[in-house]
């Protein structure tokens, strides 16, 4: 067959056998061994080379027994290249799987009704379509067995067990990817060595302004519940990230600090929520209540005590 099938098909097939052959020999992990292992692209290239080097040494070898041949013998060589390459074996596969009749014999198989010309052919039903019905005959019997009848697994606790797996993933996820936060995705880091990393990225950038303990100097204080660019973390993050008002001295510093570090940072800064500064400035801007906290009459007697104090200063101003 590899003699009759030309070299645009012998190439590549021969080619992705070796490759598929790498890749299945080569254990690379999750990656396709052609990535992990950059040496074999320079195989494979090699191996491309060979085959085609193997070509034209057979394309050569041919023309020189060619040569060879007597007349007659060429002339019926040629002939027989004249024919052109057909994939039998798929051809034979497709007449199997369709049945069609040719149209020179569709008289076999029309039918006597006519309706103002129109006539219909009795065509069996497609073996590849026929047979795919038996599967899904097959596929259903075996559905109604293992769901049904012996049911010891269902679809809404696969779900809950895919649901508890991307849980878990997700946390997994996060805890390598703490760089990526943005303002929207930033939530309050509670690690000790995340709060510690904040602090001395405070300590390194902020103290000159806002001093160690928050209290206050050319920045605002940053130890009471009043905030100018609005408090939790969000806000912080965004104020960190962007800057304060124009003018103020509040630089954006996401050019200096990466996403992680402002994030380690804000939540450095609000861990001075209720402490009380050794020199505090004057409270400026406004109270700042979280727009996703329960409402002031919901709050039960044991609320967390930042909401409760939030209210109490409220109802004072
Ligand atoms: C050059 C002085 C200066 C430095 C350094 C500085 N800040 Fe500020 N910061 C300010 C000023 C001034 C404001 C008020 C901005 C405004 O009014 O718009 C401010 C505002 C803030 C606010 C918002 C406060 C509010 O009431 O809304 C936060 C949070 C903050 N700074 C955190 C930081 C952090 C974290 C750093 C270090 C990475 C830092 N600042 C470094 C001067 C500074």
């Amino acid at each position: 067959m590899l003699t009759r099938t030309p070299w645009w098909i012998r190439i590549p097939v021969l080619f992705f056998l070796v490759f598929g052959l790498m890749e299945y020999f080569i254990d690379s992990g999750e990656q396709p061994a052609f990535m992990t292992y950059p040496i074999t692209q320079f195989f494979l290239v090699l191996v491309l080379l060979l085959l085609i080097a193997i070509e034209l040494i057979l394309k050569a070898i041919e023309n020189v027994m060619f040569q060879t041949l007597s007349k007659e013998a060429k002339e019926r060589y040629l002939a027989d290249k004249e024919k052109r390459w057909e994939w039998t074996w798929g051809k034979a596969v497709y007449a199997k799987m369709t049945r069609t009749k040719r149209i020179e014999e569709e008289a076999e198989i029309i039918l006597d009704h006519n309706y103002d010309g129109i006539r219909e052919l009795d065509n069996v039903l497609p073996p590849w379509w026929v047979y795919m019905f038996y599967a899904t005959i097959i596929f259903g019997v075996g559905y109604l067995v293992r769901f049904h009848v012996v049911g010891d697994y269902t679809q809404s606790l696969e779900y809950d067990q895919e649901v508890a797996q991307a849980k878990l993933d997700i946390e997994a996820y996060k805890k390598t990817a703490k760089n990526l936060v943005d303002v929207n995705t930033v939530e309050v880091l509670t690690d000790a060595s995340d709060l510690s990393a904040g602090q001395k990225i405070f300590e390194v950038n902020c103290v000159a302004c806002h001093m160690a303990d928050g209290g206050g100097g050319i920045g605002p204080n940053l130890t009471d519940a009043h905030w100018i660019l609005g408090g939790g973390i969000k806000n912080v993050f965004n104020t960190i990230s962007e800057g304060g008002r124009d003018g103020k001295g509040m630089v954006a510093w996401k050019q200096s600090l990466k996403p992680l570090e402002m994030a380690q940072v804000a939540s450095y800064v609000l861990q001075f929520q209720g402490t009380t500064a050794t020199n505090p400035k004057a409270p400026e801007g406004e109270v700042w209540i979280n727009p996703d906290a329960p409402k002031a009459e919901e709050v039960v007697p044991e609320a967390p005590k930042e909401q409760a104090s939030d209210s109490t200063t409220v109802a004072m101003n």
